[in-house]
């Protein structure tokens, strides 16, 4: 049932990256075309709301058009159209949410709207092996950093999330405050290979504690340490690629150790990690070294599926069409769209 074909064209503006893709039966990307803001964003630190509307707007069409083109079809060939509907800035979701309706309304395609974490999950999905239920899927990226338990499609369960920052925004906020620019993660992922992940002490927020994660605290560690090596003149090239190894080590620590507690507390050896702070080198490096040791089968996506792309949009898409969970012309955006309404029970519209 779930293999039945299907083309399906999927569209993520939620936040700074406009995409568009086509998939085949939930698993083959023909295309995927991803638009960055990033040279918009930069010089600001982070992603300035109103810009990343404006920017989703002129780029929508061009890149809809690049992904049917680079995989052959033209809208009349789509069994479906995934839109991103949420949690994401509410301006941006509204130009793919929008633009989704129209062709869908014009050509007379079926319309999903799909929750933006649901995607992330599924992103999963299009690496080389399918994972199988159940697993725990841990979603970290800029706006999230969450462990779900996923039973089947559509049933999800939350063990934990972050209480303040996500990962992928203390990475920002770091990078910005060491002046390393917008997006943080993959300027401090480079500069970490050249540090000393044992240089500074920082601490490991509610590492023994339960399944939630805290990342405020130690952005604010690393704002005093980088304020006294600032005093004392010695904040130098080499201090900050210590700050950078220090921090990513306490950041990698803490997702891993956490991870492994919730697989056992769950009886699960399935892990999915997905998300943009997912492509990091050594988050990948020492996942695979936790999963080996401990019999658990890890699924990675490729780096280009962690950040936010339209494939993992489509791809949730897909099962969706199959279990015939379509929206009307009513569907709407929404900044605030949890996956799960609480830790038991999922979220997912019609499911
Ligand atoms: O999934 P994503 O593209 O967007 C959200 O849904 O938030 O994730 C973006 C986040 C940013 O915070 C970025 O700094 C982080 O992912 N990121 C990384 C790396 N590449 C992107 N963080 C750590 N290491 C990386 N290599
Ligand atoms: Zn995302």
């Amino acid at each position: 049932m779930t293999d039945r074909e299907t083309l399906i064209l999927g569209i993520d503006t939620s936040c700074d990256d406009t995409s568009a893709a086509v998939v085949k039966t939930g698993r083959e990307i023909l295309s995927n075309v991803v638009s960055s803001q990033a040279g918009i964003h930069s010089r600001f630190g982070g992603i300035v709301p109103e810009l990343a509307s404006r920017s989703h707007i002129v780029m929508i069409w061009p890149v809809v058009t690049e992904a049917l083109e680079i995989a052959g079809v033209t809208p009349e060939d789509l069994s479906g159209i995934a839109v991103c509907i949420g949690p994401g800035l509410v301006g941006s979701l509204l130009v793919g949410c929008c633009f989704a309706k129209a062709l869908s309304y014009a050509k007379g395609i079926p319309l999903l709207g799909i929750n933006h974490i649901e995607g992330h999950i599924y992103s999963a999905f299009l690496g080389e092996q399918e994972p199988p239920y159940p697993f725990l899927s841990l979603v970290v990226s800029g706006g999230h950093t969450t462990l779900i338990r996923v039973d089947a499609f559509g049933r999800y369960r939350e063990i934990g999330s972050t209480r303040d920052d996500a990962a992928g925004e203390a990475y920002d906020k770091v990078a910005k405050l060491l002046g390393l620019g917008y997006p943080g993660g993959p300027a401090i992922d480079s500069l970490s290979g050249e540090g000393n992940p044992e240089a500074i002490r920082l601490p490991r927020p509610l590492l023994t504690k339960g399944y939630d994660f805290s990342f405020s605290g130690l952005k604010t560690a690393v704002r005093n340490v980088t304020a006294k090596l600032r005093e004392s003149n010695t904040l130098n090239e080499e201090t900050v690629k210590d700050i950078c190894a220090s921090f990513q080590r306490a950041v990698v620590d803490v997702l891993v150790k956490k991870t492994i507690a919730a697989l056992k507390k769950e009886g699960l050896r399935e892990l999915t990690i997905s998300g943009g702070v997912s492509a990091n080198r050594e988050l990948r490096e020492f996942f695979k070294k936790m999963c080996q040791t401990s019999g658990i089968t890890l699924y990675l996506p490729p780096g280009e599926l962690c950040t936010d792309n339209a494939a993992m949009i489509a791809a949730s898409g897909h099962l969706h069409l199959i279990k015939g969970n379509l929206a009307g012309l009513d569907l709407n955006a929404r900044a605030y769209l949890p996956i799960c309404s609480n830790k038991d029970e999922s979220n997912i519209p019609g499911l």
